[in-house]
């Protein structure tokens, strides 16, 4: 493809660092790992943070550590990726999922309390595509009613709402530094990160194997480490995160201006959009896709089975009807979208959209 969906930043000072950490024989649990946590919760204006192996790891340490397993529900959005509950499923507890808001693709504060049971343990909070989910509302749904309100940021690295960056809200956050994100370690790693000291440090102590010290092992816990190697990557894309994040919304102006009158387009809220994916919406989507292939340019869906309606999800909660979900997933499609492409290929992907949608 000649215009991709998403990109990787790689540049020399990555690659420099990337040879030294090799050299310096050091490859797990060093210093570019704990630098890495000080300087993503300076990032983020929180108490701490936490390598971790990736997002999902991230997401299941947070319902560990927080004790959430058999007999407990989790109120989630379904208009998300699987890893947002699998990691609950296999500590047997249930998502129950609410449906999104039409306008901003994120769980419906409304559709939260609908779904409220004597067995709610935490909601689920993805800023989906980027955008901020309504923090306020669900932070007092949480708060009313005594549940976790955990936030699933894997998409929305350096997001702003109220003020804040995404991570000042939830009790617990996740993130993900899949290849594809807005900023990566170049390989699968995640970070917990947040307030609360206590639990971050029994978060890192289940990391690595439930250890207190070297030989002794209080907890069952797991290797979910991140190599020094990607933490040292991901230290170098943290300093380009703020331009980064800027340019993709220079980006998603320039798309929303030349495809409004074409496309339901994404709106864009105060504070900060991290637009980690470009995503409108069109009646013939397949079609679309066809046509941008055949002109070089590569799109995707953000996701075309909502998670209630996957084979293994089905086997263990009975599906219900989630009417906004269900019909805007056979109409997204995301746009390629990455701080490397300019004005000019903006200019261009919007008039092969255009191209094929006014027809
Ligand atoms: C919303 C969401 N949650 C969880 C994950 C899981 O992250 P990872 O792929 O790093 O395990 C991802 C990313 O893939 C995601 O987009």
């Amino acid at each position: 493809m000649k215009y991709n969906l998403v990109e990787m930043f790689v540049d020399d000072e990555i690659r420099r660092k990337a040879v030294e950490i090799l050299d310096s024989k050091r490859y797990i649990k060093g210093p570019e790992s704990e630098a890495f946590q000080n300087e993503f919760a300076d990032y983020l204006g929180v108490k701490g943070a936490v390598t971790v192996s990736s997002g999902t790891t991230a997401l299941h340490l947070i319902y560990y550590a927080l004790g959430i397993g058999k007999g407990d529900e989790i109120i989630a959005p379904s208009h998300t990726f699987i890893a947002t509950v699998s990691p609950a499923m296999h500590l047997g507890a249930r998502p129950v999922f609410a449906d999104i808001k039409e306008d901003t693709y994120n769980i419906d504060p409304d559709d939260v309390r609908k779904k409220i049971t004597d067995r709610t343990k935490a909601i689920v909070a993805v800023h989906l595509y980027g955008r901020p989910a309504d923090m306020k509302e669900l932070r007092e749904i949480a708060d009313e009613h005594g549940f976790y309100l955990i936030e699933d940021a894997c998409q929305a690295h350096g997001a702003i709402y109220g003020g804040k960056k995404v991570g000042n809200f939830g009790d617990v956050t996740a993130f993900s530094f899949f290849p594809s994100k807005v900023m990566t370690v170049a390989g699968d790693g995640g970070m917990v990160a947040g307030n609360d000291e206590e639990l971050l440090e029994r978060i890192a102590m289940l990391r690595d194997q439930g250890r207190t010290s070297k030989y002794e092992h209080t907890a069952l816990g797991f290797n979910f480490r991140m190599s020094e190697l990607l933490a040292g990557i991901g230290r170098i894309q943290l300093k380009h995160l703020d331009e980064w994040v800027d340019r993709r919304n220079e980006i998603a102006k320039i798309y929303n201006e030349n495809l409004g009158e074409y496309a339901v387009v994404p709106e864009i809220p105060e504070g900060r959009h991290a637009f980690y994916v470009y995503t409108i919406r069109v009646k013939d989507r397949d079609g679309l896709r066809g046509h941008l292939k055949s002109n070089d340019i590569g799109s995707g869906i953000y996701y075309p089975i909502p998670v209630h309606l996957q084979p293994i999800v089905k086997e263990y909660v009975e599906p219900e009807h989630l009417p906004v979900t269900e019909r805007i997933v056979d109409e997204i499609i995301s746009l390629p979208m990455h701080p490397q492409m300019s004005d000019e290929d903006v200019h261009y992907i919007s008039e092969k959209v255009i191209e094929f949608v006014r027809d």
